[in-house]
């Protein structure tokens, strides 16, 4: 593939002159600080991790300081990081260390990411800072990178995409200079090779890439594909009579659940007119299908077709199931919206 041979080169090279070299963790090879900023960067801006990892290191100095610590001690010194998790898992991990590695850090990859917290990308990144290990790393901003640099199709989130990621990403690693590497692929992706308005003009891989060529930096990588909602239809029945309207109380179950609504008009039947007359005992004097309503829900669509029937004189005895209600106290019913957007529609030209 075009571009494969130099790729880690040219991230190299830029490192050293446009890379970030100051940071509190680049200062060390210690797999306990390397690991501990690790995993407060996940999800969490440099600016931010910078004080919390200061204040941490300070309450825990080592491994072992964090292993004999309180739980709830890690938990107060993680407090506004978010994510207790991480903290739960970090304390966790820096027991089973002692217990299971007799204190010392692992240091291979495989190994570090059998450790509570420590998924494949984060382990490959400790162990190449801490150790020199070979690993490819392969999170969000990488996977973006890639995408770009060598065009690959397909949603990263996806199990085939994913696999094709990481094969890449380990066909990639240079002979020598890991740590570096690994720290310029996320300098790269947080600072050039951005989600949004990429500064592809400071981008040492601007005239190898793929998405560039194609003009696709836009839509590389290709976004989490939108899942097929089913469409559902429903007609239902607004029955007019003098100025009020006949709500009817849902089923328990089943959207809407036990409240009041628009009475639903069977599928199976052909003229709605007679299906209110047969159901209700009132005879429709005019009947109007009123524009259809999509509504969204969040595992299907519906189309509401309502028709509005003239009725003269409620019959239907309003009890439990059944409520007439004028169209002037539609907003203190407690209505599902879109029975409320129909009904307001019928405010809207009353007759
Ligand atoms: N995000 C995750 N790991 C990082 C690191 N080592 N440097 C900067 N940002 C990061």
């Amino acid at each position: 593939m075009n571009g494969r041979s130099d790729f880690a080169r040219r991230l190299i090279d830029w490192h050293r002159d446009q890379g970030r070299h100051d940071l509190p963790w680049q200062r060390t090879n210690d797999p306990y600080r390397v690991w501990l900023s690790e995993i407060m960067l996940q999800q969490t801006q440099v600016d931010t991790v910078i004080p919390y990892y200061a204040r941490f290191l300070a309450r825990f100095p080592d491994l072992a300081a964090l292993a004999a610590a309180p739980l709830d001690d890690v938990l107060a010194l993680w407090s506004g990081l978010g994510y207790y998790a991480r903290a739960r898992n970090l304390h966790k991990a820096a027991v089973a260390v002692i217990d299971v590695h007799g204190g010392r850090f692992p240091s291979r990859a495989a190994a570090i990411a059998e450790l509570p917290g420590i998924g494949r990308s984060t382990a490959a990144a400790i162990a190449a800072f801490s150790f020199g290990e070979r690993a490819a790393i392969l999170d969000g901003n990488v996977k973006r990178v890639l995408c770009r640099a060598f065009g690959v199709d397909g949603f990263p989130g996806e199990r085939a995409v994913e696999a094709r990621l990481w094969a890449l990403a380990e066909s990639l690693l240079p002979a020598a200079d890991v740590g570096t590497y690994v720290q310029a692929q996320m300098d790269l992706g947080a600072t050039v090779c951005t989600r949004g308005r990429p500064a592809c003009d400071r981008c040492p891989l601007v005239d190898i890439c793929v998405a560039r060529r194609e003009d696709r930096v836009d839509s590389l990588p290709a976004a989490r594909p939108r899942k097929a909602v089913p469409q559902r239809h429903v007609r239902v029945a607004v029955i007019h009579s003098d100025g009020r309207v006949l709500l009817e109380r849902r089923p328990p179950a089943g959207i809407w659940g036990g409240l009041l609504a628009l009475p639903e008009i069977p599928e199976s039947e052909t003229v709605p007119a007679r299906w209110v007359e047969a159901r209700f005992g009132l005879a429709p004097r005019t009947s109007v299908a009123l524009p259809p309503l999509n509504h969204a829900f969040t595992h299907f669509r519906l189309e509401i077709a309502a028709i509005r029937f003239e009725v003269g004189g409620g019959r239907v005895v309003a009890d439990d199931t059944h409520r007439w209600i004028a169209l002037a106290d539609l907003e203190s019913a407690g209505l599902p919206t879109p029975v409320r957007r129909i009904l307001n529609g019928c405010v809207a030209e009353p007759g």
